[in-house]
C-alpha cells in the first residue's frame, strides 16, 4: 500500500533522519575495484576495513511513483591520495535526481560515458543529476561531507556500469583546497 503523508526531520550535522528507514554502511572492502592504487586499498582493508560512508534512508520506499530520500555521510580520507568516495551508479531506469549539500565540502562527479562533469558541493548547494548521467560523490575536505538525495523510487541502482566504464575522472587531494583531477584509467 502507498505510504501516508509524513513529516521527516533530519540533522544535517549528524546525517540522521527521523523517522528512519534502513541505514547502509559501506566499508573499504565494499569499494573493490574502484580506487586506482589497488595495493593501498588492500592495505586499508587489512588495516581495520574502515567505514567510508553511510546512507541513512527515510521510510519512503523505493517504489514506482514515490520520491525516497536519503542522507549520505562520507568520512574524510584518501586511498593513496584519491579521496574517499561513493561507489557511484547509473539509474537503469534513466531519471533525474537532486542532491542538497548539508555539511562539509565535497563534489558531485557526473559521467555520461563521454564527458566528465564536476559540481562543487557545500551546505546550501543543490546539485542536479540529469537522466542518463552516472554519479559519484567525493569528500574533498577534512570533515564528514553530507548531502540529502531525493530520487524517483523506480530509478534503480546500476553499480556494474561504473565498474565497467569508470567515472571519467579520478579525484585526488591537490594543493590547498582544490582537488586534482586525473583522467580515469582502469585498475589493473
Ligand atoms: O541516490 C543516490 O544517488 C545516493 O543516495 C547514493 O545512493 C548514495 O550517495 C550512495 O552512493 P552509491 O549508491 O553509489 O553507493
Ligand atoms: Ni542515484
Amino acid at each position: 500500500p502507498p505510504i501516508s503523508p509524513l513529516s521527516i526531520t533530519f540533522d544535517g550535522q549528524t546525517g540522521t533522519m527521523s523517522p528512519e528507514g534502513p541505514v547502509l554502511t559501506r566499508r573499504m572492502s565494499d569499494l573493490a575495484g574502484l580506487f586506482a592504487d589497488t595495493a593501498a586499498w588492500e592495505a586499508a582493508v587489512a588495516d581495520g576495513d574502515p567505514v567510508v560512508y553511510q546512507v541513512a534512508s527515510s521510510p519512503v520506499p523505493e517504489a514506482e511513483g514515490e520520491l525516497p530520500q536519503s542522507i549520505t555521510t562520507i568520512l574524510p580520507g584518501t586511498v593513496a591520495g584519491e579521496f574517499h568516495m561513493t561507489k557511484g551508479h547509473q539509474h537503469p531506469n534513466p531519471q533525474g535526481e537532486i542532491y542538497l549539500g548539508l555539511s562539509g565540502t565535497g563534489g558531485l562527479l557526473l559521467f555520461d560515458g563521454e564527458r566528465p562533469q564536476w559540481i562543487d558541493m557545500a551546505p546550501g548547494v543543490i546539485g542536479y543529476i540529469p537522466p542518463g548521467w552516472a554519479h559519484r560523490s567525493v569528500n574533498t575536505g577534512d570533515e564528514p561531507y553530507r548531502f540529502l538525495a531525493v530520487y524517483p523510487g523506480n530509478a534503480g541502482h546500476d553499480y556494474g556500469w561504473v565498474l565497467a566504464n569508470g567515472m571519467g575522472h579520478r579525484v585526488y587531494r591537490g594543493e590547498g583546497a582544490t582537488p586534482r583531477f586525473e583522467p580515469f584509467t582502469a585498475t589493473p
